[in-house]
């Protein structure tokens, strides 16, 4: 393999391979979630003008497996001289046409979204799309919801409820979450609020998703409410906050004080999951902006700003007797995978030791999995690049945490360079396991499963084309990586 020499504008350089970005201009939130007869769509919050954030409409993609996206004209209009802009919101399909605004032929779609007006008065919106989620068309009897006082009111994200029979929206209202049902997706009645006592309440709640999982090892049931905060995440700005508990069709009840994470990285916001998988079982995919308001609106692509994350199969998994909520890549990325090696096999590192690869691909996945009997490692692994920019990572296993520094990662203007630590959850004692991808401008870590996630930008001059893993503390029985490139 040579190495990756871009011939590229930067801005083109760290355009990326495996994540969607628009071709241009500003996107945001994904919205409008879901899946119909073998195709994703993807909506999200766009700027048709310019690539800032500002005049928000609904920018749409389709995929039929999560990685290769086509981009299609704006689904969903802004309407700046009625009720407004059109920020964030959910979709689903109206299989039984309850909100009769269907065409007798196809389930409807709705789309249940807030309306920013330009006096920033806000109110949630339905529309609804009769061509397969092409146009939407918002609905006479807007707003379905009026403001009831308060400025930050928005992001509704709707999902059946079957033992009620009833349709339930979430969203929030300044720092809570507050919950609504209805019969027919137009006339929506309070249910009741969540969030006072529980969660960290650092900035303003956003762009809440309530959805049910199954474990599968103890075949229990629960809801799981996620919530993003904007500022108050665990390393600065925004970030995904989640609680495990039990709903009614009414009310949310968590089961747990601490306030727990979806993913500890500084560029993970706004995620939703697809409608419409839940005929493949309890199956929820996420997928999230890759970004942070702390400095979205600077980061250095230009032309083009902002992506989505890679898709996500939530999961409910117990550990230590606690219900955690694990994000898993998806299942599909496998087929990303080509010429893969094998760089170390069941290798014992001492401490002190250092081993380098030759080469690593521009767009990788590199799997790791790490067993220790005695001394709890400290491992650090760095992506190196020709002009020594690099990313750092630190398993501590004593401590239990994972550090990611992208202090000297490349561009770290606008309050961009940091570090950021996360908490470790273990699967089993004495041993980890992780998952890194790493695309143009970005890097995703899983760790044992997916329980612990760090997701993070990174704009370097060139790509990381080396990688080094150092034994700081401790020592390993065996260490095992697996580099693949991925396309
Ligand atoms: C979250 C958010 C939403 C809002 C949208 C506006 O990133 O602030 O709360 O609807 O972005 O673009």
């Amino acid at each position: 393999m040579t190495s990756f020499i871009s011939p590229l504008a930067p801005a083109e350089a760290w355009r990326p391979q495996l994540h969607y970005s628009a071709r241009g201009n500003w996107i945001n939130d994904p919205n409008g979630l879901f899946y119909k007869d073998g195709v994703y769509h993807l909506y999200y919050q766009m700027n048709p003008d310019d690539s800032v954030w500002g005049n928000m409409h609904w920018g749409h993609a389709v995929s039929t497996d999560l990685l290769r996206w086509q981009e299609l004209p704006i689904a969903l209009d802004a309407e700046p001289e009625g009720l407004g802009y059109a920020f964030s919101g959910g979709a689903v399909i109206d299989w039984n046409n309850s909100s009769g605004l269907g065409d007798g032929v196809n389930p409807p779609i709705i789309a249940t979204y807030t309306q920013h007006s330009k006096d920033a008065v806000q109110v949630q919106s339905i529309a609804y799309s009769t061509d397969g989620g092409k146009r939407f068309v918002p609905y006479a009897g807007n707003p379905v919801i009026a403001n009831p006082g308060l400025k930050d009111f928005r992001d509704p994200k709707v999902v059946w409820h079957e033992p009620s029979q009833r349709w339930v929206m979430a969203l929030v209202a300044g720092d809570r979450a507050h919950f609504y049902t209805s019969t027919n997706l137009r006339e929506w009645t309070f249910a009741s609020e969540f969030g006072a006592e529980h969660g960290a309440h650092g900035g303003v709640w956003e762009c809440p998703e309530l959805f049910s999982l199954t474990c599968a090892e103890t075949g229990e049931s629960r809801w799981i409410l996620t919530i993003s905060l904007n500022p108050g995440g665990p390393n600065g700005g925004s970030a995904m906050q989640y609680f495990v508990g039990q709903f009614d069709g009414q009310v949310f009840q968590v089961e747990h004080q601490d306030t727990r994470w979806l993913d500890f990285g500084t560029d993970f916001y706004a995620g939703i999951t697809w409608d419409g998988l839940q005929t493949m079982g309890d199956e929820r995919v996420m997928i999230a902006w890759m970004s942070n308001w702390q400095y979205a609106n600077k980061t250095p692509t230009d032309s083009w700003r902002g992506a989505m994350s890679l898709p996500r199969r939530m999961a409910l998994r117990k550990v230590d007797g606690h219900y955690r909520v694990a994000s898993e890549p998806h299942a599909n990325l496998l087929a990303a995978r080509h010429a893969g090696f094998d760089w170390l096999q069941d290798r014992p590192l001492g401490v002190g030791e250092l081993l380098s690869t030759k080469e690593l691909p521009p767009v990788a996945e590199i799997v790791l999995q790490l067993r220790w009997s005695a001394a709890a490692p400290v491992l650090e692994w760095q992506l190196i690049n020709a002009q020594g920019e690099q990313l750092s990572l630190v398993l501590d296993a004593a401590e239990a945490s994972l550090s990611l520094d992208r202090r000297q990662s490349g561009w770290d203007q606008e309050g961009f360079g940091r570090a950021m630590h996360a908490e470790l959850y273990a699967t089993a004692p004495g041993m980890a396991e992780l998952r890194l991808f790493v695309d143009r401008s970005s890097i995703e870590v899983f760790a044992n499963g997916g329980l612990t996630c760090v997701t993070s930008c990174c704009f370097p001059q060139s790509p990381y084309s080396t990688l080094q893993l150092h034994l700081r503390a401790g020592a390993l029985d065996a260490v095992s990586a697996q580099i693949y490139h991925l396309e």
